[in-house]
């Protein structure tokens, strides 16, 4: 154990969702094509996996594909697919050895069959691991998740006494899992770009200037700090004094 596992704050959040961003401006500082910053980007998701499982946290949500990506050059989401693929292939099995329970969310129509099947084993062969669970937002948007859980509400005929917040979280992809206790948006960018819209509602967001490639575990032991030092109030006043 190093410094930095035995310097960990006492609150931790339980789950955790990242904005994977700035991985094509540094490609671009490191004077390279975009696909460099997006492999990078990869590798440095295995990095803070690890450190997550170490740090403690339950579960990590990563934005790595959202709906409105399909608006990228044809080439650029062609590599964001092969990504994905890559990462199951090459990554499964360590993964499952490693108890971390992959989940989808998002929209699997849309996707190449092939990339649906391979996203559906994954998740089929890691489902009952408990180590971790591993959210992949990948053709993912929140407001999209929305308008899909009051389709599906309304299809099943539900009254509208029975639509409350309990029953929409539990047509919402994350269904049966604890909200977001921190959002971690990297590159600078303060926007919530269509991420976890309900789930965030009270979440604590950080945002740093560093690019996603470069977000490292001490990178990530920093926004932990930030995070234990937040006063959660979800609304409420605080306590009074005695
Ligand atoms: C944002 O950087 C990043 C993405 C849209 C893709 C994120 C994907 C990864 C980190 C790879 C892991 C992927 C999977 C499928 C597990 P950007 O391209 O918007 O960067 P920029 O804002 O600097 O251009």
């Amino acid at each position: 154990m190093d410094d930095l596992a035995l310097n960990l704050p006492e609150r931790i959040p339980y789950h955790l969702a990242i904005i994977m961003d700035g991985n094509g401006r540094w490609a671009k500082q490191h004077g390279k094509p975009r696909h460099f910053g997006h492999q990078a980007g990869t590798e440095n998701l295995r990095r803070i996996l690890r450190a997550c499982s170490e740090f403690g946290i339950k579960i990590l949500t990563i934005y790595a594909f959202s709906t409105e990506n399909w608006r990228r050059p044809p080439a650029e989401v062609s590599f964001l697919m092969r990504i994905l693929e890559t990462v199951i292939d090459r990554e499964l099995d360590d993964l499952h050895a490693n108890g971390v329970q992959l989940r989808h969310i998002g929209h699997l129509e849309g996707l190449q069959d092939h990339i649906q099947r391979k996203i559906r084993q994954a998740v089929e062969r890691t489902r009952n691991n408990d180590r971790l669970i591993l959210n992949v937002a990948f053709n993912y948007g929140g407001r999209d998740e929305i308008v899909e859980a009051v389709r599906r509400i309304i299809r099943d005929g539900v009254s509208v006494e029975q639509v409350d917040e309990t029953l929409m979280e539990y047509y919402l992809s994350t269904a049966g899992q604890p909200h977001p206790d921190l959002v971690v948006r990297t590159s600078g960018e303060v926007r919530v770009s269509n991420f976890l819209v309900w789930q965030a509602a009270y979440a604590e967001y950080y945002i740093t200037p560093v690019f996603w490639p470069d977000f490292d575990r001490v990178e990530l032991h920093k926004a932990l700090h930030a995070f234990a030092a937040r006063e959660r109030r979800f609304g409420m006043v605080e306590p009074p004094e005695v």
